[in-house]
């Protein structure tokens, strides 16, 4: 069986013999402490000198930092290590001696490590950061699976604009015009006519100008769409299922969360239900609160951060103003001028991470909406047969999963939730 630092726990008390990389090494004459790392976690091996041979000892003193090679040792338990675990080696083979290693304990910029990306994704915290993206994706799948979702995947190179199209990325499809998909949900909406409920994990891309510590050029998102769902039920389904991966972070992932010293009394109050204003209510508590803003403006960051703070919990306001919103979201029935729709803003200032609404499912009303927003109707004629035969109403919501591993991870910037980040001016590495 595989040996990992992770599981070491499984072999304690045995010889195993593993790979791994030396990420910083002490010694008291006699005695050398090697901190090794196999990319699972982290272990401290103890090279004593008189218990190996020469040659063993000398090797283990040439190590540079990064240096990768294969350690034989003893596991043994140790309740003064993190990891309640140490290695006492008897044996390394080196693979290969690491050249100067750029990244060192002292404090780089943050432009320095964004150039370092690939080493700088070694480290102890983005390995914390890393694990717990894989956790989120891992829960997200699960609750899908476990609720009779079928994952399907809509293209990436499209025809047409999803989001509106200020974003859009533009590309050559041979001799046609294309652009990278900002959000797979036109596709969604017809496999949810084909298969109920369906919901895709993919990339997404959107050509933003902004450089804020939220955005992102490409970034992942998780896109549910479910047939006969409306507007309530649209919004239970996002608080089970945002219970569901919060909840499975906190348990599976202990140790990353304490690396990163995050508060997770703060995240364990996110349960379902989550308190629900409508953006009017929104609207009124910001004018109360001496913020300069109108019915039919936007809400900025700030004004997301001064609504979140008033809960401590994950923050649903629905019924934005028809105007603000994408073409396909569906009118109130009781009032037009909004739409059955709720963003969810994470606490602590996290902002938006989840985009969602009900969809219009009248033929007449989306061709119409077609007009108002001059999207051509031979490139959508697909997206208008799906109210022709069969129209349900039906529901969906985007989850971006950058902004959700932020807040999670208790993170200042985006820029470390994904491994090769794609911003404003920066596509190196
Ligand atoms: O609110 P958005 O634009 O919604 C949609 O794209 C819908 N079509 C989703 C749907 O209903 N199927 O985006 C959804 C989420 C946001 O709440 C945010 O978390 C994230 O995607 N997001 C971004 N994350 C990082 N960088 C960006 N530039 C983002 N833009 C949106
Ligand atoms: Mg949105």
């Amino acid at each position: 069986m595989t040996v990992t630092i992770r599981h070491i726990a499984k072999n304690a008390g045995e010889e195993v013999t593993f790979g791994a990389w030396m990420t910083n090494k002490r010694s008291s004459g006699k005695i050398q402490f090697l901190q090794l790392r196999d990319g699972t976690g982290f272990i401290q091996g103890v090279v004593v000198k008189n218990e190996v041979s020469e040659e063993i000892w000398e090797a283990c003193n040439s190590l540079t930092q990064e240096s990768s090679l294969y350690v034989t040792g003893l596991v043994r338990e140790d309740n003064r290590s993190k990891l309640g675990y140490e290695l006492t080696i008897s044996k390394i083979e080196i693979i290969h001696l690491a050249e100067e290693y750029p990244i060192s304990k002292k404090e780089h910029g943050t432009d320095f490590l964004m150039d370092h990306r690939h080493l700088w994704l070694r480290t102890p915290r983005q390995q914390a950061i890393m694990t717990i993206r894989g956790e989120i994706i891992r829960a997200i799948q699960e609750y899908f699976t476990e609720n009779g979702y079928t994952l399907v995947d809509p293209p990436i190179l499209t025809p047409t604009s999803a989001e509106g199209t200020t974003s859009l990325f533009h590309t050559k499809y041979f001799e046609e015009d294309a652009y990278l998909s900002q959000s797979g949900q036109l596709y969604m909406e017809a496999a949810a006519m084909a298969l109920g409920r369906v919901y895709s994990f993919g990339p997404t891309f959107r050509a933003e100008k902004s450089k804020t510590r939220r955005h992102l050029i490409e970034f992942w998102m998780i896109e549910p769409e479910m047939a006969f769902v409306e507007h309530e039920e649209n919004l239970h389904i996002q608080e089970e299922f945002l219970t569901h991966v919060i909840q499975a972070v906190l348990k599976n992932c202990e140790n990353e969360l304490a690396l990163l010293e995050r508060d997770t009394s703060k995240l364990a109050k996110t349960v379902a239900p989550f308190p629900r204003i409508t953006y009017d209510e929104a609207i009124k508590l910001l004018q109360e609160e001496g913020h300069e803003i109108t019915w039919g403006e936007d809400f900025g960051a700030p004004h997301e951060t001064a609504l979140a703070e008033k809960y401590e919990k994950p923050l649903f306001i629905t019924h934005y103003p028809t105007e603000l919103k994408a073409f396909y979201m569906k009118p109130d029935p009781q009032r037009q001028d909004v739409v059955l729709c709720a963003d969810l803003i994470a606490p602590e200032g996290y902002g938006e991470i989840i985009g969602g609404s009900q969809r219009i499912d009248d033929p007449v009303l989306i061709e119409e909406r077609f007009k108002e927003h001059n999207l051509s109707m031979y490139a959508y004629k697909w997206y208008l047969d799906l109210r022709k035969y069969g129209s349900v109403p039906h529901s969906g919501f985007g989850l971006g999963l950058e902004r959700t591993v932020a807040w999670v991870c208790g993170l200042d910037h985006v820029r470390e939730t994904i491994p090769f980040p794609r911003l404003l001016n920066r596509l190196y590495p």
